[in-house]
């Protein structure tokens, strides 16, 4: 099954000139959902994951299925003000605009080992600002699983080092 196909694009979405790669079409599909989230985990059976990070909101609908596969904890990273509990923060920069994220403090126990998974890997603002509060808490990132790359804005220079995988490119 090809899933770039599955995916739709919607030129012009959130801003002009933007040509945004809308996952809810593959989501709905049950076997293309079930078979990214296989693959997604797939690399990472082998070895032992405790976490899995989801940063809000599409992260979430990734996230949490690959937590499952692997047996392993889900913790979101969210967008401010919607923790109840005691918080790192980090600030970044998206593809369009600026914002911060935050987590728990006590999701992450020292030398916890941890999968970042989000449905999009653009310019790698997202995934380097939840890499900064997971390395703050004493986590090892193991592994950074996308979805879907936007190759062309070079998201992996921010993250050189960490290893990532994408199911699919552009
Ligand atoms: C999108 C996407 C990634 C992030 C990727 O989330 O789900 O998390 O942008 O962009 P980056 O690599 O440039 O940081 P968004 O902040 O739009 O939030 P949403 O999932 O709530 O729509």
């Amino acid at each position: 099954m090809d899933l770039q196909e599955k995916i739709r694009n919607i030129p012009d979405f959130p801003q002009p000139g933007i040509q945004f790669k809308d996952i809810t079409t593959l989501l709905k599909d049950g076997k293309a959902f079930r078979l990214a989230i296989d693959r997604l985990a797939e690399p990472y059976k082998q070895q032992p994951i405790d976490i899995v990070i989801g940063p809000e909101a599409r992260g979430f609908a990734v996230g949490a299925p690959v937590a499952y596969v692997l047996g392993a904890g889900f913790v979101p990273v969210r967008k401010p003000g919607k923790l109840p509990a005691e918080i790192v923060s980090y600030e970044y920069s998206l593809e369009y605009g600026k914002g911060s994220l935050e987590i728990h403090k006590d999701a992450i126990v020292p030398g916890s080992r941890v999968l970042i998974v989000d449905d999009l890997l653009a310019t790698g603002g997202t995934t380097l600002a939840t890499i900064k509060m997971v390395e703050q808490l004493g986590g090892t990132i193991v592994g950074l699983a996308f979805l879907v790359e936007l190759s062309f804005l070079n998201g992996r220079q921010v993250l050189t080092g960490y290893d990532i995988g994408s199911l699919i490119q552009y």
